[in-house]
């Protein structure tokens, strides 16, 4: 949520900031604008909308400065408009901030400045921020010192950039909760929430830690704690490339990361099958597999996507590793005094390595004593750092909003730690292997399915103007349901249900008549004639049916409206392609209701606010 760039150096700050800014614009894209400080000057454009919309507006204003900071934003406090835009100013107009986050205590603050003589313009909690920081300058104290004791009162989360025509060599970030990251160039060096926005610039790069300020100048930087006392930190070279972060040919990033899959799932198990033992090696939790495996229950906490993930791996664990699963949502997790054992393994699931509430469910889960163990996407996030031992899935960067390719990578290590459980306990070596060449094979599989892209792109044709959808599955394609839903309603508006597919007679099949559109995942496994017969319910009923069902399966031709048929490969691993139609579906629905697929509304990449 919200992106943060900031430049200090010789150049023009403001396209290296516009730049950054549309790599960032994933992250939150209602409005947007730019802070600039030169030897002369100190403006302040702002917008509401895209980076593009900020970027015409600037290109009438023409700023050039050594000094600014952008952002892109996703409303919390106040509707995204021009005056809620960040960055927000003091009255003189010479202390500008943006931010990233909640503050929490901001009534509190704003009562109390109100009774100082300030006022207020916008109704974001950020604004109440600056003012606060204001009042402390006022006082005769550096801008640093001036952040410091306005973070000291401040409740809440942030990941903050702040300058001053005061004190025009530097830029003060902070961070609790909301990531930052400070980019180290020659006689330049920026800020960013994000490393994407960095990467063109600069590969060295030093991540803030919670309850740390930084002071920036063009050739240095400090940190401190909020305490006041100095922090050692390290320089970390980050590996990103920058075609990572290009469409690549493809209209939308969200078509290129499903088209990838091939290539990240191979990414998720390289180096980590050993068909010699019939098991895995995941360097990451390398000293922790035995307390893993000896432990007494494994709670999987996540959100969103990452949480259909968890419950994919939920039935994964259970049915191999033999261990009891629960899986919690990190949002419920967090606030419901949870009973933790010490013997407990809890496994926290982020694409982003950076949700708030995975996040405080993670610190929550160390403080009660378990083991924590993460799988993230991001390296370097908050969520890998936090964790104790954990797995990167490695599937490149995701900028498409709905997530994709990174399910099917979480997957991919959620079977991988099953196995290595599951090897240490009763599974054999024979039946490991099975699992290891299935493995191997998916990526061709996944080929053969998105050879299938204009099929399923025709098919999508016949529901562009369906109001509503459900999809059934049962065992390890329930969770898959939920995510084709989930993917359908978050780019196409449409409205979707995911329901394991017996549960649909104790009500859901009221809806069911004409009009409604019912997908089942049917693959060829243990419960297939049990999803039949429930396809046969919805067809007594007259809804439309579409069926992801399995090569080979020809008896379900009569049955349904129309068949998307996949390769065939172990139930465990079943999910990993299941769900790749249903992305499809979604995407191709989507974009034929010309809606923007990358950037859906209210929506944004990394949720860092509660
Ligand atoms: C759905 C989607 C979200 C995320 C959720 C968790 O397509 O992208 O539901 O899955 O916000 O995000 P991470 O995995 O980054 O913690």
């Amino acid at each position: 949520m919200c992106g943060i760039v900031g430049y200090i150096g010789n150049k023009n700050c403001v396209p290296i900031i516009l730049e950054g800014l549309k790599r960032l614009e994933y992250r939150g894209y209602d409005s947007a604008g730019i802070a600039t400080i030169n030897s002369v000057s100190t403006d302040v454009v702002k917008c509401e909308g895209k980076v593009s919309a900020l970027e015409a507006m600037l290109n009438l204003n023409k700023l050039d400065a050594p000094l600014g900071i952008g952002h892109t934003r996703w409303a919390t406090h106040g509707a995204p408009n021009e005056i809620n835009a960040h960055p927000h100013f003091n009255e003189n107009k010479d202390l500008f901030m943006i931010h990233n986050g909640i503050i929490e205590n901001y009534q509190v603050l704003k009562t109390k400045l109100k009774k100082q003589g300030y006022n207020f313009a916008s109704e974001t909690d950020t604004e109440v921020l600056v003012l606060l920081i204001d009042s402390f300058m006022k006082k005769n104290l550096s801008l640093f010192d001036s952040v410091r004791y306005a973070l000291n009162e401040v409740e809440g989360a942030y990941g903050i950039a702040v300058i001053s025509k005061k004190e025009p060599d530097k830029i003060i970030a902070a961070r609790k909760g909301s990531p930052l990251v400070i980019g180290i160039g020659e006689n330049e060096n920026f800020i960013s929430s994000d490393v994407s926005a960095l990467i063109q610039h600069t590969k060295r790069v030093v991540y803030l830690d919670d309850n740390e300020i930084c002071e920036l100048t063009k050739d240095n930087f400090f940190v401190k704690n909020i305490s006041d006392e100095s922090i050692k930190k390290e320089i970390e070279n980050v590996t990103l490339e920058l075609d990572e972060l290009s469409k690549g040919g493809y209209p939308h990033f969200m078509l290129k990361e499903i088209m990838e899959q091939p290539d990240s799932i191979t990414n998720a198990m390289r180096g980590r099958l050993l068909f010699k033992e019939g098991s895995t090696k995941l360097g990451g939790l390398q000293g922790y597999e035995d307390r893993l495996a000896n432990s007494k229950r494994i709670i999987i906490s996540a959100c969103g996507t990452s949480w259909h993930a968890a419950l994919v791996g939920e039935y994964m664990i259970e049915q191999f590793a033999q261990i009891p699963v629960e899986v919690e949502y990190a949002s419920e997790f967090r606030y419901r005094s949870p009973i933790i054992y010490s013997d407990d393994t809890i496994l926290f699931i982020s694409q982003s390595g950076e949700t708030a509430d995975t996040l405080a469910a993670m610190k929550e889960a160390k403080r009660k004593g378990a083991l924590v163990l993460g799988i993230c996407n991001v390296v370097g996030s908050s969520i890998a750092r936090e964790s104790e031992a954990g797995v990167y899935i490695h599937a490149g960067p995701e900028i498409g909003v709905a997530s994709t390719k990174a399910f099917t990578s979480q997957l991919m290590v959620l079977a991988q730690i099953t196995l290595l459980i599951a090897r240490k306990k009763s599974m054999s070596f024979v039946d490991g292997k099975k699992v290891l060449t299935e493995l191997e094979a998916l990526p061709g599989k996944i080929k053969k399915i998105l050879e299938m892209n204009s099929e399923i792109e025709k098919i999508a044709e016949h529901f562009v103007d369906a109001k509503n959808f459900l999809y059934l599955g049962r065992g390890y394609n329930f969770p898959v349901a939920l995510e084709g839903a989930l993917k359908l309603k978050e780019i196409s508006y449409i409205h979707a249900e995911g329901y394991p597919a017996a549960e649909m007679k104790h009500g859901p099949i009221a809806l069911i008549d004409e009009n409604m559109p019912a997908v089942f995942i049917a693959p060829h496994d243990s419960i297939y004639d049990k999803v039949i017969s429930n396809i046969q319910e919805v067809r007594a009923r007259k809804g439309r049916i579409i069926a992801i069902a399995t090569e080979n399966d020809y008896d379900i031709d009569g049955l349904v409206d129309y068949c998307i048929k996949i390769p065939h490969t172990l139930e465990i691993l079943m999910p990993i392609l299941t769900v790749i139609p249903l992305q499809l579906l979604a995407y191709h629905i989507a974009v034929k209701k010309g809606l923007n697929v990358d950037q859906p509304r209210n929506l944004a990449k990394s949720v860092t606010v509660e």
